[in-house]
């Protein structure tokens, strides 16, 4: 008998889970106790025939997430601060939180984390960075790393989503390709290509607002407890939220022109 050796390859990209690693064409991930949740979800979404989410394959012997490998590319790089992507990234996140409908909306089994104070309409994805999103011949193609999911309003994903690709950033905080972008205008593209309501646009900043002041609180109790969030914040992540809405506050009532 031919014994097969598969070779672990460490994947790097975020900044919060140790010990992610390709296997073949699978992805090990450490689980957690929202990982039920997690794959429910994921499971759901190939039911629905949504196409941009890695499948669940189980678990392995080591209590690991088995999650089917994505092929692309993930990170900042020319292609993902183009006007493009971001417009793509909408429609893909509007096809993801329409692919969330008939799943329970109730709080228990998700991680924790700041949120609308709205009725919850689908299930976020809560932590859209460009190190999360797969690109596939130039393209947003597909969602990946649901471990801060949880019910929430479509808006307050957006939200998130904007924080980091228009993105609603101070510019000292942001890198060189993210410099001379109007954010105004991608606030309004994403929008339009999204299919964001009227009534949404108009609370876009007030809740973007919002979850500045509750992720830096979320975020500082999770630094206390150490860890790789302790050296976010030790890196100054605290700082970068502050600086992000304190931006806001300056331009708000000329971003806000772009959305109505
Ligand atoms: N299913 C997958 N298919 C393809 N690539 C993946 C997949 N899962 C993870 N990766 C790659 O590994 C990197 C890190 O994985 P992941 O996002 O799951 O953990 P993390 O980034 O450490 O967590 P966090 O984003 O919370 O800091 C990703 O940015 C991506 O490049
Ligand atoms: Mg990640």
């Amino acid at each position: 008998m031919v014994a097969t050796l598969l070779y672990e390859i460490p994947l790097q990209g975020g900044d919060v889970t140790d010990g992610v690693v390709r296997v073949d064409d699978t992805v090990r991930r450490p689980a957690s106790t929202s990982t039920p949740s997690v794959h429910a979800l994921l499971m759901h979404l190939e039911a629905a025939g949504f196409e941009g989410a890695p499948r669940v394959v189980g678990m392995d012997e080591f209590g690991r997430q088995i999650l089917t490998y994505v092929p692309g590319t993930t990170g900042l790089r020319l292609e993902s601060a183009s006007d493009e992507a971001l417009a793509g990234l909408a429609g893909l996140v509007r096809e993801f939180h329409d692919a969330t409908a008939g799943f329970p909306l109730t709080l228990d089994g998700w991680e924790e984390g700041s949120n609308d104070d709205k009725v919850p309409e689908v299930i976020g994805h809560c932590d859209l960075t460009m190190d999360n999103v797969i690109f596939r011949a130039g393209r947003p193609y597909a969602l990946i790393d649901f471990d801060l999911a949880r019910p929430t309003t479509r808006l307050f994903d957006i939200v998130t989503a904007l924080r980091h690709w228009a993105p609603i950033a101070d510019p000292v905080d942001r890198p060189p390709l993210l410099h001379a972008l109007d954010v105004g205008e991608r606030l309004r593209l994403f929008c339009d290509a999204y299919g964001v309501l009227p009534r949404d646009r108009r609370r876009l900043l007030e809740l973007a607002r919002l979850r500045f002041h509750r992720s830096y609180t979320v975020m500082r109790t999770r630094a206390s407890a150490g860890g790789n969030w302790a050296k976010m914040w030790a890196n100054g992540a605290g700082e970068r939220i502050r600086r992000a809405a304190a931006w806001l506050d300056v331009h708000e009532d000329e971003l806000h022109a772009h959305l109505v």
